[in-house]
């Protein structure tokens, strides 16, 4: 189908845009080999790249590995499109508005506990690529390895399209449903919801609600895949068949169109003569998804002690290090607790792992008050962290019954170096003064037998 008009920011537009997102057929699997076309024909058969592509279609190949590296990680995709797109004219540079980008060395890194407040309202007519607001992060850009954590607060859809060159943008909603338009097609998440925009893919972000808050973890390093199971066995934490592929859909529109692409750390833009949301037939496993979290299948404990939230990982990105992550995401869904003797919130602990959080909804189990959705939290490398005293003190008291968490939903961007701070995350307004206090009046119960 060519799905026409596009929506833009009226609340008609936006309820368009809703019966369209909510109307979606996708493909079902994580890290398949998919194909789709959108009108019959469209997919060449038996060869990716014939004499003359189907229906004059142009025959491109978008490569998200390196062509040599294994099967089992090799990524690509063949996409059949009006125009290829290599038809454009030359990028100048635009502002990167509140956008940065690793390496990150303006400020010094901080070894200290931290936690900030959502993100103030933006300006109108911000769409989500101007919202987007750069925390920190690690790595680098150039060299393919580190993430960036972003958050981002828009009220305004985008006319735009952007692309990502320096890596895949996991996108967590908090507030307010998004339509991606993608070259691959349209995908419809809300909060409680993930999408995942490979390298390169060109898409959209159309609200289908008044404003839209969330957070991105741009990762530069290996693509987010599914994590091993290990001893768990065939099935269990995040299912590969609850993950949504679109289907193809594209725009067939001629006029100008602003396409910005994020390269190397900066923006740059074009105006194009087209829509380069174009591919009306597409077949490989380099894809954007969508997944709902709440269908997360949660492993613990039936036995005693909190398992280590590695348990939770729903999409890891792995370095060359086995076992090693350059950056996990976790999720903390709704579970039963029922380990006997145990302390059941998340322990005291000081990792050599740096841990970002995020709330989406509800409250989170080690932290009675001030962690809200839409704020977050850094532990960075060894720094000490745990529940707060209150909680602490409520859970070593509890009786232990079985008792179900499902009033909050949290997780994690957990990555193997410490996260650098951009100047505005160090010196935010929204930056919590006092966090430290949380764990003050956590009383010595030191008593020696003798
Ligand atoms: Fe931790």
């Amino acid at each position: 189908m060519s799905d026409g008009a596009t929506a833009r920011g009226s609340a008609t537009e936006r309820e368009q845009a809703r019966k369209i997102a909510e109307g979606l057929e996708h493909l079902s699997g994580f890290g398949n080999e998919h194909s789709s076309e959108a009108v019959p024909g469209a997919l060449p058969v038996g060869r990716n790249s014939p004499q003359r592509a189907p229906l004059g279609l142009y025959a491109e190949q978008l490569s998200g590995s390196a062509f040599t590296e294994p099967r089992a990680v090799n990524r690509r995709s063949w996409l059949y499109r009006i125009r290829p797109s290599a038809a454009h004219p030359a990028f100048t540079r635009t502002g990167n508005g509140a956008l940065r980008s690793a390496p990150f060395a303006q400020t010094v890194p901080d070894p200290n506990r931290l936690r900030w407040n959502p993100l103030p309202e933006p300006a109108e007519g911000t769409d989500f690529l101007a919202g987007l607001w750069t925390l920190g992060g690690n790595g680098d850009v150039t060299r393919r390895s580190g993430m960036a954590v972003h958050l981002y607060h828009a009220n305004a859809s985008m006319q735009r399209v952007f692309s990502d060159a320096d890596g895949e943008l996991l996108i967590v909603p908090e507030r307010g449903g998004l339509l991606l338009r993608t070259e691959f097609g349209l995908l419809h998440v809300e909060p409680g919801h993930i999408a995942l925009i490979p390298r390169g893919v060109r898409f959209r972000v159309e609200l289908l609600d008044e404003t839209a808050r969330g957070y991105v973890c741009e990762n530069y390093g290996a693509p987010f895949r599914l994590p091993d199971l290990g001893p768990i066995g065939a099935n269990g934490l995040a299912n590969a068949r609850d993950f949504r592929a679109p289907v193809a859909a594209y725009e067939d529109v001629e006029g100008p169109v602003e396409v910005v692409n994020k390269f190397c750390g900066n923006l740059w833009a074009a105006t194009y003569d087209h829509s380069p949301l174009d591919v009306v037939a597409w077949h490989g496993n380099h894809v954007p998804y969508a997944y709902d979290l709440r269908r997360f299948n949660v492993m613990g404990t039936i036995s005693y002690d909190h398992p280590d939230p590695s348990i939770f990982t729903v999409l890891t990105s792995p370095s060359d290090t086995p076992g090693l992550a350059g950056v996990d995401f976790v999720v903390f869904a709704p579970r039963w607790l029922v380990g006997e003797d145990t302390f059941r919130p998340p322990y005291f602990h000081r990792n050599v792992m740096s841990e970002y959080m995020g709330l989406i909804e509800g409250a989170y189990d080690a932290k009675a008050e001030g962690f809200v959705p839409g704020g977050g939290s850094l532990h960075n490398m060894m720094s000490a962290h745990g529940p707060d005293r209150e909680t602490f003190d409520r859970a070593s008291a509890a009786e232990l019954r079985p008792q179900k968490v499902d009033d909050g939903l949290a997780f994690m961007f957990e990555t193997r170096w410490p996260v650098s701070l951009t100047p505005q995350g160090a010196r935010a307004e929204h930056l919590q003064q006092g966090y430290d206090d949380v764990w003050q009046g956590l009383e010595r119960h030191f008593r020696p037998l003798h």
